[in-house]
């Protein structure tokens, strides 16, 4: 992890007059609030239906700011070099023995995850932008007199109607990856967990919860109340995860039916705004879908079935086993909304690498995580790549396959191999392959559907 992290800074500095105009994360950039330019302060607009706005980290509408001197380069190169992080914590998730490596967690300011969501919590609800995170369950909030968190913004307890707290009798407190309880009496259930390369006390409570116009009542999260390690997404998480105590779970299956979608916006879109959309009410009829499989021991993930990837008209020799779905040992591939670039499993990610290089004019030199950087000029004669699914074949858009230097004319494949301190078994198509495309999530039918939809 710390290897990582310094060998992906260096390459920040010695890259630095490259400016990638693939723009990730901008303190300029505006949101549209699910509607088109028409709201006059679509910051402060109320949902007008069942959408949660959903906004990149360093939007305009978001609290966060993205520290001004920083680069585009140093941006993603920052957001990429978090995911090994990610990866570390999916690896964690997973039934093998845990990484004996603890991820380091840097004096960089880097944001956890990529994209938030405007929630209420408590009565009268208080407004909290959570991270969005399709492979947690628990949602948890910084709460007032935390000690640690690095938030202005508190879930203040005391300003609530509605606020209860649990004990460890409750059926939820067994839920909750790591509680501890000395016996199930009238302790307050309380556990701690790592996240991201830093670790958190919490008390479980519950509370409204308001996602747009709905309100779910006797919301089950964490009160955070004390960090340690690094950095916190600092006004919390919400986990839209496939486990008990996710938001499905607790919105008891009527209000949402375990159905869900969102669209992520391009990456270099000036305006940029997603959706989240909760619940079948208003998701795209006809999407073509692939199963969504289910790990009974690691339930949280989103698995689907990668059957192959083709680079052009070549479909990439790749083990099967590297590919397939074991729930055994957790192997196969996820859909995650909190990875930032594609992650294969090395020799996944080198055979599809060595394809594609013998496609496209090189010479190829490196960019931060990106080991195949060409001249831009060849990006429209370059390859597409192809995603097989069981019953789904996603062609990547160019957008979504590479990412681009400006003055130094570099398109860079924008993908990667596991970082090579974990040691996962997992494949992760991330965000970047994901722009402008719903993602349906139906955990009733165990379907994945995915379309493209232009939500810039
Ligand atoms: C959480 O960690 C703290 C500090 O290591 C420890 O004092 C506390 O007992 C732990 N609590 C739980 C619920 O495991
Ligand atoms: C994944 O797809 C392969 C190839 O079509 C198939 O043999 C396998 O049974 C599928 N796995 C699951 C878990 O559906």
């Amino acid at each position: 992890m710390h290897a990582y992290t310094v060998q992906a800074s260096s390459s920040i500095n010695m890259d630095a007059k490259l400016s990638i105009t693939f723009i990730l994360f901008s303190a300029t950039i505006q949101l549209l609030a699910f509607t088109n330019a028409i709201a006059l302060d679509h910051c402060a607009s109320e949902p007008l239906h069942l959408d949660v706005a959903l906004i990149p980290i360093y939007s305009k509408c978001s609290p966060f700011q993205l520290p001004s001197a920083r680069s585009w380069l140093d941006t993603l190169m920052i957001m990429a070099s978090t995911d090994s992080q990610r990866l570390h914590y999916l690896s964690s998730l997973l039934p093998k023995k845990r990484s004996t490596s603890v991820p380091i967690a840097s004096g960089l300011a880097f944001n956890i995850g990529n994209y938030v969501v405007r929630v209420k919590l408590g009565t009268p609800g208080q407004l909290m932008f959570m991270v969005l995170d399709t492979s947690s369950d628990e949602a948890w909030v910084p709460c007032s007199g935390c000690t640690g968190c690095s938030a202005a913004v508190t879930f203040s307890p005391k300003a609530s109607a509605t606020y209860r707290s649990l004990d460890c009798s409750v059926p939820q407190c067994s839920q909750v990856r790591g509680f501890s309880c000395p016996d199930a009496g009238s302790d307050p259930c309380s556990f701690n967990h790592s996240y991201a390369g830093s670790s958190f006390s919490a008390t479980l409570v519950q509370d409204s919860l308001g996602l747009a116009s709905d309100i779910i009542p006797n919301y089950a999260f964490g009160c955070v109340n004390n960090v340690a390690g690094g950095p916190l997404p600092s006004q919390g998480l919400l986990g839209l995860g496939r486990g008990p105590l996710s938001l499905f779970s607790q919105s008891a299956g009527s209000l949402y039916r375990g159905v869900f979608s969102y669209c992520l916006p391009s990456f270099k879109s000036y305006f940029f705004s997603g959706s989240l959309k909760l619940g079948p009410r208003g998701q795209p009829k006809r999407i073509r879908t692939t199963p969504l499989l289910r790990n009974p021991r690691r339930p949280s993930l989103y698995y689907v079935n990668l059957t192959g990837v083709s680079v052009g008209r070549v479909h990439v020799g790749l083990p099967s086993e590297l590919l397939s779905f074991n729930p055994n040992t957790g192997a196969g591939t996820i859909i995650d909304s909190g990875t930032v670039i594609t992650r294969f499993v090395e020799p996944v990610y080198g055979a599809i690498r060595d394809e594609f290089r013998r496609q496209v004019k090189g010479p190829f030199s490196s960019l931060g995580a990106f080991d195949t950087c060409f001249v831009k000029s060849y990006e429209t004669l370059a390859p597409t790549i192809t995603l097989h699914f069981s019953g789904l074949e996603l062609k990547l858009p160019l957008e979504n396959s590479f990412v681009h230097s400006s003055s130094g004319s570099l398109a860079c494949l924008a993908m990667a191999a596991s970082p090579n301190n974990v040691n996962s078994v997992l494949n992760v198509i991330a965000n970047l392959q994901q722009q402008n495309l719903r993602i349906l999530f139906d955990t009733v039918n165990n379907k994945v559907g995915i379309a493209r939809e232009l939500c810039n």
